[in-house]
């Protein structure tokens, strides 16, 4: 059996995972320093490198040991590390500790995609699940969909032009003065709110399968200047139900263009309540299995990190080295 550890730190979570080639995760270990970017409604990178290199040890011991494993001695097989995209001085934290944890054990390391990371995530709650799979990926940085024919072999079939479905949360969350995550923040008032209180325009109507949240973002901030009488619960509400309905729109094109067995959620934004309840009723109408991780699995962690590592340990062997950050490390290179 190959056990991996996984190292996460391509944002504000430092995270440190064990899983097996059974995609069994044996512990899985996040701490955040979010705390320290809420006053400035977004990630600061210097603070969240500074606050990676600080933590970083800790969170692997804790891994380690909590999969009951001799931190000195562990029996992993390789360190698995994501290495792109994120921000550059934080992904070298991960980078560095993976290598160094790596000549320490004499055991090989890998160098992991985040986005393949997140593509990952749903099979830890499923390990059993029917390919091919359509992965709406819908993060803070990045907004695709993914046609994911079996585990590690994917294609882009359309991505933002612009902003990234949870970019515009935090962005509208920003301007409405509702702090920063905004996604939690908006899908919660949005429960009380009511969508028809503002008319937001359709985006992305084509053909194509790309998305667009920047005109819905700047449309919003717009109708609430101009209606400055609608209730914030309204507001929220006509904003997520237009993101999910684009999100849903373009999910359900991709049906009609490609067969497969399953949909799933995968990134932060798939935690959103309106996107999980239109993806698990569009699941039941084609007769699909519908693939909703849970909240911990939605956002970053570093077992999605060891999962991806596996399979790219597996199928190109280990990384050289050498090995730097790639901070714009987008999936469609990959595959
Ligand atoms: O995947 P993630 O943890 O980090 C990135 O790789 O970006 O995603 C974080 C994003 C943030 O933009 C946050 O506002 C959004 O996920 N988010 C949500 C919800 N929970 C988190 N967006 C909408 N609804 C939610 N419930
Ligand atoms: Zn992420």
């Amino acid at each position: 059996m190959t056990v991996v550890l996984g190292i996460e730190t391509s944002c504000d979570e430092t995270a440190a995972a064990v899983v097996d080639d059974r995609f069994a995760v044996r512990s899985s270990v996040v701490e955040s320093s979010i705390d320290q970017h809420r006053a400035f409604g977004g990630v600061v990178p210097e603070l969240a490198g500074r606050a990676h290199l600080h933590t970083i040890s800790e969170v692997v011991l804790r891994a380690l040991s909590e999969a009951g494993l001799d931190p000195l001695a562990p029996q992993i097989d390789a360190v698995a590390v994501t290495s792109g995209p994120g921000l550059v001085g934080s992904l070298l934290v991960g980078l560095s500790a993976a290598k160094g944890y790596a000549l320490a054990w004499d055991i090989p390391f890998v160098g992991v995609n985040h986005l393949e990371g997140h593509l990952f995530a749903p099979l830890l709650e499923n390990p059993e699940m029917k390919w091919p799979v359509l992965t709406l990926l819908v993060s803070g940085g990045h907004s695709a969909l993914v046609l994911h024919e079996s585990p590690g072999v994917h294609r882009v079939l359309g991505e933002t032009i612009d902003d990234a479905a949870g970019e515009a949360y935090d962005k509208v969350a920003r301007w409405l003065g509702l702090g920063y995550p905004g996604g939690p923040v908006i899908d919660k008032l949005a429960q009380g709110g009511d969508r028809s209180a503002l008319k937001l325009p359709v985006s992305m109507t084509g053909a194509t399968l790309d998305l667009s949240f920047s005109g819905l973002k700047t449309a919003v901030v717009r109708a609430s200047e101009k209606f400055p009488d609608v209730a914030l619960a309204d507001v929220a509400a006509a904003f997520q139900s237009a993101v999910a309905e684009q999100l849903l729109r373009k999910t359900r094109q991709a049906l009609d263009e490609y067969d497969v067995a399953g949909v799933a959620l995968a990134g932060g934004v798939a935690a959103n309540s309106a996107l999980r309840a239109g993806m698990a009723e569009l699941a039941e109408q084609r007769g699909l299995e519908c693939h909703l991780p849970s909240f911990a699995n939605c956002t970053d962690n570093a077992a999605m990190i060891a999962a991806a590592g596996l399979y790219r340990f597996m199928h190109d062997g280990p990384s050289a080295h050498e090995l730097g950050a790639t901070p714009n490390w987008s999936l469609s290179q990959l595959s």
